[in-house]
């Protein structure tokens, strides 16, 4: 069996900010394909494709109004048709973002469930009377602010949508609607991807009765709409794994292919998507850093946590940073977001790195006639402004980065001069140099890649850890803080040879395991395999 995912990182791009070939200020596939080098030098082994299908761009293509179309801005089925085969030249594999919960508004779908009670396709989508008073028929909120009902003036109902009212969600307790969407999944497996990320997977069906959500006791004004209530009964539901049951029977006839989902949930919850074997994601998006305090003792814990809870035939996963999320260097600083770097890629199981991370793009501030993002837009008080982690990638000093010739549809950082692919690649010190290396490193080393996982130490500035197969042990020693720190490390370090390091001339570990530690320094070390595991 094939799980080249095992062994492989991934690599996150936000299409419209990749590169653009046809200079409209936004990124294209065009533009993908011309930037495979970078990808294939960077050392990934796939790249996962925000969506790329038409869409009136309410929720930048999480709005898809064909599923099986390229949007224009894009390009076309013939530049798909071409990257996905030089993506495959490359050596690398291609996996496209499958959005199940709801379509566009403009879907032909929902036009047609809209234009009456009676439409064949009414039941496709979530239809509800009003409630006795005639408001909406419960208190569920959108994601992006407000009721999540919308009412149809037309037709005397409201429909249901976790989004932007633009996105009304499907049905998916209805057959119809399971067999054509997963018909949508074949025809891309059979175009040749490798795989799928799921949008958010826990939201596909909800609760029969739609009962109220209980209100949540931890929220406050100036929290997201959203945290009013609990989620009980909106997301999460037991039937789900039946959906994504049959997602995975889909994927699996062919061979090689990875099912990823996106799911935000505490671990607990989120390891019920591996499923019976065979029958969840592969890889249920494992977000905890994304938001986890910057602290060693805080991060191991729940490490901990997440590989005592991933099943036996699970396979776990690390992601640091998306295109919902601040980008990991605005959240811990630059020198920090070295350290992150080596920590997503020493930890056990498939890392996803998400484009931009590599040169270390930080804060970004959006000027306000400038702010697409639809969220931001209907909540600007309470929510993160999602525009900020989708910035252009910066590849020369040209003029625009090098990403367009036009102004990019979102601003560049201030710093691009010396923030940029072009001039990280000529300073060994810089974090690109640094994220290809420990690429490389991971290449080499089994134990990286599919060694047991072991907390070595914890305190308030260093997290150390060992990775180990029968032949080989490494140890991966973290200074998070920006101070310097001493460490004793077991016997099986001491004296042990350093492998890597973020700053030049690590000193080894002592005979009896001391090893200090410089401010925002990694030090990866090869230890004595065999013994004291
Ligand atoms: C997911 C996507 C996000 C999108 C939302 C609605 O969370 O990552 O970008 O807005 O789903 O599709
Ligand atoms: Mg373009």
């Amino acid at each position: 069996m094939t799980r080249w995912w095992h062994d492989e990182a991934i690599y996150q791009i936000y299409p419209r900010s990749f590169q653009d070939s046809d200079g409209d200020g936004v990124g294209d596939l065009e533009g993908i394909r011309r930037r495979l080098p970078h990808i294939a030098e960077l050392g990934v082994g796939a790249i996962w494709l925000s969506p790329i299908f038409l869409s009136p761009m309410r929720d930048y293509g999480y709005d898809i109004a064909d599923y099986r179309a390229i949007d224009p801005l894009f390009g076309d089925m013939e530049d798909f048709d071409r990257l996905l085969e030089e993506t495959h030249a490359q050596g690398l594999k291609l996996l496209l973002d499958f959005v199940p919960n709801h379509t566009s508004d403009e879907h032909e779908w929902f036009k047609e469930s809209a234009k009456s009670r009676e439409n064949p396709r009414r039941d496709w989508y979530i239809w509800k009377d009003p409630a006795p008073d005639g408001g909406p028929p419960n208190n569920w909120q959108s994601n992006f602010g407000g009721s999540a009902w919308e009412w149809d003036e037309a037709t005397g109902q409201y429909y249901y949508h976790a989004f932007l009212k633009s996105q009304p969600d499907l049905n998916w307790r209805n057959p119809a609607v399971r067999s054509a969407m997963l018909d949508h999944l074949r025809f891309w497996l059979d175009k040749g991807v490798d795989g799928f990320r799921v949008d958010v997977i826990w939201h596909l069906i909800k609760d029969a009765q739609f009962r109220d959500n209980p209100p949540n006791p931890d929220w406050h004004p100036g929290r997201p709409d959203i945290d009013r209530y609990l989620q009980t009964h909106s997301a999460d539901q037991p039937e789900v794994h039946g959906v994504i049951a049959e997602m995975r029977a889909v994927i699996d006839a062919y061979p090689g292919r990875l099912l990823i989902g996106e799911i935000y949930l505490p671990i607990e919850r989120l390891v019920t998507y591996y499923g019976e074997a065979g029958e969840g994601v592969h890889l249920p998006f494992n977000f905890q850093l994304l938001s986890a305090a910057w602290e060693p003792q805080h991060l191991a814990a729940l490490i901990d946590e997440y590989e005592e809870a991933v099943p036996g035939h699970g396979w776990p996963n690390w992601v640091l940073s998306n295109h919902d999320q601040p980008r990991i260097a605005a959240r811990v600083g630059e020198a920090q977001a070295k350290v992150a770097a080596m920590l997503l890629l020493t930890l056990r199981g498939t890392p996803t790195l998400y484009y931009g991370d590599e040169i270390g793009i930080g804060q970004v501030e959006i000027p306000a006639d400038r702010i697409h993002d639809p969220w931001a837009k209907q909540e600007p008080d309470t929510s993160f402004n999602r525009d900020k982690a989708r910035t252009p990638m910066q590849w020369s000093e040209a003029e625009h980065a090098g990403f367009s010739t036009q102004e990019p549809w979102l601003p560049l950082t201030d710093d691009r001069a010396g923030r940029n692919v072009a001039a990280l690649a000529r300073d060994n010190s810089s974090i690109l140099c640094l994220y290809r290396a420990l690429l490389g490193l991971r290449r080499q080393e089994e134990a990286l890649r599919t060694g047991s996982y072991r907390l070595l130490c914890a305190d308030e500035s260093v997290l150390a850890y060992e990775r180990c197969t029968a032949e080989s042990r490494i140890g991966v020693v973290l200074n998070m803080t920006d101070r310097p720190a001493e460490i004793v490390l077991p016997d099986r370090f001491g004296g042990a040879e350093v492998l890597f390091g973020i700053l030049p001339g690590a000193d080894r570990p002592s005979g009896d395991g001391r090893l200090s530690v410089r401010p925002g320094d990694g030090i990866i070390l090869r230890g004595k395999a065999g013994e004291g595991s």
